[in-house]
């Protein structure tokens, strides 16, 4: 892939004083310095509460999808509840367009499944929207199985996937499906924007992954996260990790 969709990502004014935005890293490090893409797969990872779904959401509807998730011919909304920081958003894009795109938010995938289902109920031409999707309703799937049933069927490759915790839904083993299938979508010259907290995703070879902590954002090796590094001295020994945490001694 010769040029990435998204290169940069910045501000061109900020958003009110009185907003709660300007409290977030964020949106000080956008104003400051932007963002820019440097990879075809980038990672967000951050404390809860730090912005990622603040940043990418901005991101995704400042290039056209719907706040609550889906492709870019997705229209529904069932609460308003996106911020404004889009609205402030300067996005530079690469000289190519994208041929496919799809924005998740784990925590409105069931009203992306309700609308593909309500599409597939109105007369229309063409075969069932549910057909690009594997066939079988999102909702007569599990969490898990829905995500990876659109991961693997409806993300066709050339695309643009602004993901919210994809991992969300996923087992160990239903995360490594996923690597693989991004893996054969990065090879298709997709680009990857993720938020995630999982340590097995950030570990996706030659991703960059930006790390969020109150002073800014840095590009830091998927080793060096506070999630990678915790997990793994967990990991290591959970016995003595549980007898740290609750504070007791064996
Ligand atoms: N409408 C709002 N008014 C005030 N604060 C808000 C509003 N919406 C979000 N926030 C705050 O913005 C902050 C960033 O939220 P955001 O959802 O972007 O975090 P996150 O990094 O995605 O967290 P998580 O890992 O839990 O998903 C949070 O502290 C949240 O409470
Ligand atoms: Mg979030």
């Amino acid at each position: 892939m010769k040029d990435l969709y998204i290169r940069k990502m910045s501000l061109i004014d900020c958003p009110p004083k009185d907003s709660y935005l300007n409290r977030l890293p964020v949106v000080k490090h956008l104003a400051e310095h932007g963002i820019e893409f440097h990879r075809q797969v980038t990672f967000f990872v951050g404390e809860n509460g730090s912005g990622k779904s603040t940043l990418i959401e901005a991101l995704a509807v400042s290039q056209g999808f719907n706040p609550e998730g889906g492709t870019k011919n997705f229209r529904f909304s069932t609460e308003d509840s996106h911020s404004s920081l889009y609205y402030h958003l300067r996005v530079a894009r690469g000289a190519v367009y994208p041929r496919d795109g799809f924005f998740l938010r784990a925590e409105s995938f069931y009203n992306v499944a309700s609308n593909i289902d309500q599409m597939d109920r109105e007369p229309g031409v063409g075969s069932p929207v549910i057909n690009s999707y594997g066939g079988v309703s999102l909702h007569k799937q599990s969490h898990g199985e829905s995500f990876l049933a659109l991961a693997e069927n409806r993300f066709s490759g050339r695309g643009l996937y602004i993901l919210d915790e994809p991992e969300a839904a996923l087992s160990p083993r239903g995360i490594i499906r996923l690597i693989r299938r991004m893996d054969e979508l990065v090879k298709q010259d997709s680009q990857f924007i993720i938020s995630t907290h999982s340590p097995m995703l950030l570990a996706f070879p030659e991703a960059e992954v930006y790390q969020i902590r109150e002073d800014g954002i840095r590009s830091v090796r998927f080793q060096d996260t506070e999630h990678y590094r915790t997990t793994v001295r967990f990991l290591q020994n959970p016995e003595s990790a549980m007898e740290d945490i609750l504070g007791r001694d064996s």
